[in-house]
């Protein structure tokens, strides 16, 4: 089944490369939010709902949440699509969505039992604390303090419930030696990882998922490991069609991903960026280069007991 709508536009001309954070339900300019927030963003982070969906078997979760959750929080919901669709698969839950924004989906409808809220995560949580199962995906470069945000989904699950967590190593690699890190692709990532480091974001939470949910006192913690290709070199045809998307949405968030790491945290000017990216897109769309970088979810319980010998 496929679960997303797609809906692709033109890229951006508008040259407003900025932070922005929702302020009074109005987008305002900050330096605290590293990817775009515009119309082309929400159609972007559709296609990666897709991938992240097909990479997981058409499953929206992997941690065995039974048939019938009551509470369910998504941290950083985004276009809120995973949200309306576990809102469809568990009509028992009440879903709520949390994000800084507001860049629904409006093609999927809303069931009556999912909410979104606008507030930042990382302050402290203003809704109930007897969650099931609290979801976060995709939030690297976004969040400053993981384990304060893996200890506070602790403190707010019941005794029993899930935690899960899908987030990538954004290190790029291939297994055959094309993706070249002197190659203007490579530069880019090696410039952005830098950019992203010195403005206080973990850019690969990745493989550290693991540490800081056991840490958090989570058991019977799974961890699994996938490599995600850009591009449509894998033979496998599942992952084929993964890595078109993704090399879709990579080209798609280029300028968003760079032009304020770029021009802010290194100084380079806007013309300069975008002269940078054009080669950066040749190295992309090269099918010869066999790039992928890896996604990690994590998922763990919490103790029926607070002595955690459940
Ligand atoms: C890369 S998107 C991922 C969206 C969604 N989780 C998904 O998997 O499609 C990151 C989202 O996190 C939101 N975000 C970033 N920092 C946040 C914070 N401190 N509190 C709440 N949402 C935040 C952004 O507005 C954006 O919608």
């Amino acid at each position: 089944m496929v679960r997303s709508a797609i809906l692709l536009d033109q890229p951006s001309k508008s040259g407003q490369y900025n932070f922005y954070e929702i302020s009074n339900g109005q987008s305002v300019q900050v330096e605290d939010i590293i990817l775009s927030e515009k119309a082309k963003e929400s159609n972007r982070l559709d296609v990666v709902h897709h991938m992240m969906v097909m990479l997981c078997d058409e499953k929206l979760h992997l941690a065995p949440i039974g048939p019938s959750p009551q509470n369910i929080l998504d941290i950083g919901a985004g276009t809120g699509l995973w949200c309306c669709q576990m809102g469809d698969d568990y009509p028992s839950a009440q879903i709520l969505g949390v994000d800084l924004s507001a860049i629904r989906n409006t093609v999927y409808g809303t069931p009556d039992n999912v909410r979104f809220e606008i507030d930042d995560i990382e302050c402290e949580w203003t809704f109930i604390d007897s969650f099931d199962y609290i979801h976060c995906r995709y939030m690297y470069a976004a969040i400053r303090d993981w384990p304060k945000l893996v200890d506070r989904c602790y403190n707010h699950l019941l005794p029993g419930g899930w935690v899960e967590f899908q987030d990538f190593d954004v290190h790029w690699y291939s297994d055959d030696g094309t993706y070249d890190p002197q190659s203007a692709l490579g530069r880019w990532f090696s410039l952005f990882y830098e950019a992203g480091c010195r403005h206080g974001r973990e850019l690969s939470p990745g493989p550290r998922l693991e540490g800081w949910v056991r840490r958090a006192g989570f058991k019977d913690v799974v961890v699994k490991k996938m490599r995600v290709p850009v591009g449509r070199w894998p033979k496998d045809e599942r992952l084929k069609t993964v890595g078109t998307w993704n090399l879709l949405q990579v080209i798609d968030g280029m300028e968003g991903f760079s032009m304020a790491l770029f021009s802010r945290i290194l100084g380079w000017s806007p013309d300069a960026i975008q002269a940078f990216l054009s080669e950066v897109v040749k190295d992309l769309r090269n099918p010869k280069m066999h790039a992928q970088f890896d996604l990690y979810i994590v998922y763990g319980r919490k103790p029926e007991s607070n002595n955690g010998q459940n």
